[in-house]
């Protein structure tokens, strides 16, 4: 199958009650670990690029690492999405690419960092929508901003600050219809990377009440929870244990994703928890065998690590059994659905 477009493993979702893990890939191993987690469980696959991954991967590289999982894997439908886009060129140039699917995140100004204004963020949506839908690509959107700070990304929102910037509900409605936008990436008070909480959070800190007040006024629409890596403390263990130094943290409980998923949640981020499992393994490697030089000897226990990951997280979202059910839908036909 080739890559099919997002919206049509989001619907299907939605259909089915399940939530699809989103996961970043910057490498080959990273997209076999996925790859593999999918054939193992059977599962439909969302794999996403940010604008650092496809410098890093130089574009090209990533592309046809892509077009090779598909082809190895033809029975698994894969999605291939454009993570946080920050200007419409950016998300056009996605979709040259072959993408079928982008997220422009208008939450931000174009520098990634600033607050954008409401007025600023429908009309950049808007314009990506009318160019992706008439060649058949999903488009997401944020609404809200959340805290902390990737590699450049992000507003920098400290847990207070970031509280300010939570999605309002009442603002949700109006901006998709506005927009036409597929899914809405939604600020509940999480944040990208490994440092979210000090303590596990409850519901209430992860402000749930605003996904389900968003899914009963919107009751079709795809909601998205980004910074959603649980940092399991398992991992950050061995990470510590083999020579690294990561402080006691905390991310989202998956418990929280179901409970998001039960409310209209369809697309679940997650890099960090890949991260922590890939760097956990690789050191472990270097500590137990100070003499191994080939790289293949700790890149495939470090794929190996990223795979259980992305297995559990495939299990708990839903998405497991579901890949050879879905309907395979080509960039053409969404094309026609959405004009
Ligand atoms: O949105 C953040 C993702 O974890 C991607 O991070 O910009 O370092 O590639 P990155
Ligand atoms: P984590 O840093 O929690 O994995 O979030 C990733 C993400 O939201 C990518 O857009
Ligand atoms: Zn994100």
């Amino acid at each position: 199958m080739a890559l099919i477009p997002m919206r049509a493993l989001l619907d299907h979702a939605a259909e089915h009650d399940y939530g699809v893990g989103a996961f970043n890939v910057n490498n080959m191993e990273q997209i076999q670990a996925i790859m593999e987690a999918a054939v193992e469980t059977n599962s439909p696959v969302i794999v996403q690029a940010s604008r650092g991954a496809r410098q890093y991967s130089k574009d090209n590289y990533l592309r046809h690492l892509m077009i090779a999982a598909t082809e190895l894997h033809p029975e698994i439908p894969v999605a291939m999405h454009q993570d946080h886009g920050n200007s419409p060129a950016t998300c056009f140039s996605a979709i040259d690419m072959g993408f079928t699917s982008v997220m422009m995140d208008g939450s931000l100004e174009e520098d990634g960092k600033s607050p954008a204004t409401y007025e600023y963020n429908v009309d950049v949506t808007r314009q990506v929508v009318d160019r992706a839908h008439a060649k058949g690509v999903t488009v997401e959107a944020e609404l809200g901003c959340l805290g902390g700070i990737e590699d450049g990304h992000g507003a920098g929102l400290s847990g207070d600050e970031a509280l300010a910037f939570l999605t309002d509900p009442a603002q949700a409605e109006d901006f998709v219809a506005q927009t036409g936008c597929d899914a809405l990436a939604v600020a509940i008070g999480t944040s990208h990377g490994a440092y979210k909480f000090s303590e596990k959070p409850t519901g209430e800190v992860l402000k749930m009440d605003i996904i389900a007040e968003i899914h009963r006024r919107l009751p079709d629409c795809h909601m998205v929870m980004h910074g959603s890596s649980s940092v399991p403390k398992e991992l950050v263990d061995i990470i510590n244990e083999y020579g690294g130094s990561m402080p006691e943290t905390y991310g989202v409980p998956v418990e929280e994703i179901q409970e998001g998923i039960r409310h209209g949640v369809r697309k679940i981020n997650v890099d960090t928890d890949n991260r922590l499992a890939i760097t956990g393994a690789i050191r472990r490697v270097f500590h137990e065998h100070p003499e191994a030089f080939d790289p293949r000897k700790y890149l495939t226990p470090a794929r190996d690590a990223m795979k259980e990951v992305v297995k559990a997280r495939m299990i708990a979202f839903g998405q497991a059994g579901w890949a050879d059910k879905i309907p395979a839908v080509t960039l053409e036909e969404m094309a026609k659905r959405y004009a």
